[in-house]
């Protein structure tokens, strides 16, 4: 029987390993040298990765590519992007080479304010806690003062500050719904510290508030945090072009077009399509999101809430036909960061973002929504065309391969045959039995 082990997070890089190995992987001879072979020689890379993070065993790679020609707003990219699954970067690329042909993508960010809140509990009268927010808030705003300087000299800072009655979800339920303005860091931090200044200070006043009764002094704050929720903090990436234009696999423009709608009519309204259709939007957004640095869970949250804004899963990208005038858009959340957290910390964020032309959060909005968007035309397109697994099981190919153990090569053969056949995993294994034999 395993038994717990207490001190773990003491024990060195090596010594966790052992314990790991003897314990949970003994049937295993390989899983210390497979652990320990994607650490890296540079020690003092290997010790910045350890200390991301805790309990650091040894490091996961991910592939980090490359998808150039993105045309956005007249001005050309390459964007990086992390991920593992094959045929991602390929379509992005393809897409991002269809639409610079045809006038590139257009971004804009429409709104840049993040939420916190402040969750607490008061079963007092309702109208003279009114009056004692009224009167705490300069006191709250006074309180973080000394937090918000910094952020205030690079036009950031605490926006508005609103006591919301919730009590109709919950009993005794109220809020501290805050707004701020964090500029070109994602601002979690800094939120958090702020909402943690406005509850400690929110609550040491209600203790001296004359017009309470005893209990009424007695706020019970819950929790103050950040929401990922960021419906304010939100970026529109368009595409366009005449219908003629669109002309592609045999179909006419205007019957791809009418097709392409269509698909997209139905991820409108049918959530098990919607969430696969916004998987493959997310396929592009995460990729460029992790290579930068930027945190991929708030970002895959808070899309994915906003997608259901109207109350059932939907679409998040929508396109229609007017005029002989195909256009093809979506407007999303995001909540980024180009300064702060891993953005500067990993050697490869800060290729990544130097990549990018060191943008600004608002810029990489933009970058981060067209690539979504071109991403989820490449799949629509696909999908309304040829199918998706003949260029998906085309990029799978090297997989495979790998899965077979093939040799360079039977690698080298078995692509070149492929480029012709369709690919299939018994179609390849079937090929490299007869190499083979
Ligand atoms: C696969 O990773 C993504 C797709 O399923 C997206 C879609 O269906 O639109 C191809």
């Amino acid at each position: 029987m395993i038994e717990p082990i207490s001190g773990f997070s003491k024990l060195s890089k090596q010594e966790k390993i052992e314990w790991l190995s003897s314990t949970y992987l003994s049937g295993n001879t390989k899983a210390k040298e497979i652990l320990t072979q994607y650490w890296n020689s540079n020690s003092s890379l290997q010790q910045l990765h350890e200390e991301f993070t805790e309990n650091t065993l040894t490091n996961y790679y991910l592939p980090f590519g490359l998808a150039p020609n993105f045309l956005i707003n007249d001005r050309l990219y390459a964007v990086p992007m992390a991920i593992e699954e094959s045929s991602v970067i390929a379509a992005a690329s393809k897409a991002a080479k269809f639409w610079g042909r045809r006038g590139g993508f257009k971004a804009e960010v429409l709104g840049t304010q993040k939420i916190g809140q402040v969750h607490f509990m008061y079963s007092g009268d309702r109208e003279k806690l009114q009056a004692f927010f009224s009167k705490a808030k300069p006191r709250l705003l006074e309180a973080v003062a000394p937090l918000t300087k910094n952020m205030e000299k690079r036009g950031g800072g605490v926006v508005n500050v609103e006591l919301r009655d919730k009590t109709d979800l919950l009993g005794d339920y109220y809020q501290l719904h805050c707004t701020f303005e964090t500029k070109d860091s994602m601002g979690a931090n800094f939120i958090n510290s702020c909402l943690e200044r406005f509850a400690e200070t929110f609550r040491a006043e209600a203790k001296n508030h004359e017009a309470f009764d005893a209990s009424e002094k007695e706020i019970e704050i819950v929790m103050s945090i950040l929401s990922n929720y960021v419906p304010d903090c939100i970026v529109r990436a368009e595409v366009s072009c005449p219908v003629s234009e669109l002309a592609d696999h045999g179909l006419t423009g205007e019957d791809f077009a009418a097709k392409f709608v269509r698909a997209l009519k139905i991820a409108e309204a049918e959530p098990y399509r919607a969430v696969t259709h916004n998987k493959g939007i997310m396929n592009g957004i995460d990729a460029v999101v992790l290579a930068t640095g930027n945190d991929f869970r708030a970002v895959e949250a808070g899309i994915h809430a906003y997608a259901s804004k109207e109350g059932k899963y939907s679409s998040l990208s929508h396109a229609d036909v007017r005029d002989g005038k195909f256009r093809f858009w979506m407007e999303i959340p995001l909540a980024l960061g180009t300064v702060g957290g891993l953005t500067g910390l990993h050697p490869l964020s800060r290729i990544a973002l130097e990549i990018l032309q060191n943008p600004s959060a608002e810029d990489l909005m933009k970058i981060v929504a067209v690539t979504g968007l071109a991403q989820n035309f490449a799949a629509v397109k696909s999908l309304t065309t040829t199918g998706i697994q003949q260029g998906h099981m085309k990029m799978h190919l090297m997989n495979i391969l790998n899965q077979l153990k093939a040799t360079p090569r039977e690698k080298e053969v078995l692509v070149a045959h492929f480029k012709s056949h369709n690919v299939s995993h018994s179609a390849v294994e079937e090929q490299i039995e007869k190499l083979r034999q």
